[in-house]
């Protein structure tokens, strides 16, 4: 049976972008939310923009304008702001040339660190041939919420790197040097790498060792041992506890407990890794502890990163409709 068309007569709230193969769970996360349609990863809810764990990136004030001519679509969006980056998700060849009308982007390699851009970035997609759906304002500074580094092959013994210089570009925060941090489940060593480049004072715990060329940076040392064994009383307290463990979801969610309990770590980050749906059921409870925040970055696949103890900074240029704390 062919699939009816989308009514996309009511004007969303929020649309949402959901991270590539988590769909369900963003659609799951936003059922409450009056979801009007959802479509090639986007979904539109009649509530207003909310923090969303599983959003790739929010459009925060999405407007409907029918549209005669790829000339009228650019001249829409021109006369709101200058950047746009487009979703296309039909009409492919009419939303090329409407992108071709706009200032070209330029998509460069962050290179960590860095700080993100300031400038405001819309978002646009051509709904039906002649309805344009954007949003002058999103969660995200960067296109479609996609954080591309320009990566070291060469370095770190995992990809798992990236995971950090995504948190820490994103948040503006990451450990200064000489700060003291707790590495569990290190092996082989592409966080304790993150830190030690920072300057960090680095205990990496595991029971598999560093690769040679981490555990030979200043300031990184490891000891074999098992992470939920180790006691925040006796080795608190911390400024970073990191732990990257592969892990039942529930055993995660208990040491972060535990550690944050005995309040021996000043921030605390913390990969939750699923086995498809399972253990997922831990997020809303985790997501209430206040100073909490759970997140999907953009190198999280089937897992979520809980932080804690890193505020969103300030950032210049960016006048949110809603103080979404999930902000990239
Ligand atoms: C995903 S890897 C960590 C990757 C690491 N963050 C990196 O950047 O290279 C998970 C690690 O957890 C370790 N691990 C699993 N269970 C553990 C436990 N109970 N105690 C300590 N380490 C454990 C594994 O040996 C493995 O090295």
């Amino acid at each position: 049976m062919p699939t009816p068309p989308l009514d996309h007569s009511d004007a969303p709230g929020a649309v949402y972008l959901a991270p590539r193969e988590q769909e369900a769970d963003l659609a799951a996360e936003l059922a409450p939310r009056g979801v009007l349609w959802s479509t090639e990863r986007l979904i539109a809810t009649r509530d207003p923009p909310a923090p969303a764990v599983w959003a790739q990136d929010v459009w925060l004030e999405p407007r409907l304008a029918s549209v005669e001519s790829i000339g009228d679509a650019v001249r829409t969006l021109r006369g709101v702001q200058r950047n746009w980056c487009l979703w296309s998700i039909d009409h492919h060849r009419r939303c090329a040339l409407i992108e071709a009308g706009l200032p070209p982007m330029r998509s460069r390699l962050l290179a960590f660190p860095t700080e993100l851009p300031s400038a405001p970035l819309g978002a646009f997609a051509l709904l039906e041939r002649n309805l344009l759906l954007y949003s002058a304002t999103r969660a995200s500074v960067l296109p479609h919420g996609e954080m591309h580094f320009d990566e070291d092959h060469t370095n770190p013994p995992s990809r798992a790197y990236l995971k950090l210089w995504d948190l820490f570009t994103r948040t503006g925060h990451a450990p200064r040097p000489g700060e003291r941090c707790l590495d569990l489940g290190a092996a082989p060593g592409g966080w304790s790498w993150v830190l030690g480049r920072l300057g960090a004072s680095v205990l990496a715990i595991d029971r598999a060792p560093l690769a040679a060329p981490v555990a030979d940076l200043p300031g990184v040392s490891w000891r074999s041992g098992d992470a939920f064994a180790v006691d925040p009383a006796r080795e608190g307290p911390v400024d970073w506890l990191f732990c990257d463990v592969i892990a039942k979801a529930e055993r995660s969610a208990e040491l972060i407990h535990r550690w944050l309990d005995a309040g021996a770590c000043k921030h605390l980050v913390c990969t939750l890794k699923f086995r498809g749906d399972e253990g997922k059921q831990v997020l809303p409870d985790l997501v209430a502890i206040p100073g909490a925040r759970l997140l999907h970055l953009f190198h999280n696949r089937n897992e979520v990163t809980f932080v804690h103890g890193l505020a969103d900074p300030p950032r210049a240029g960016s006048a949110p409709a809603e103080p979404l704390s999930h902000r990239v």
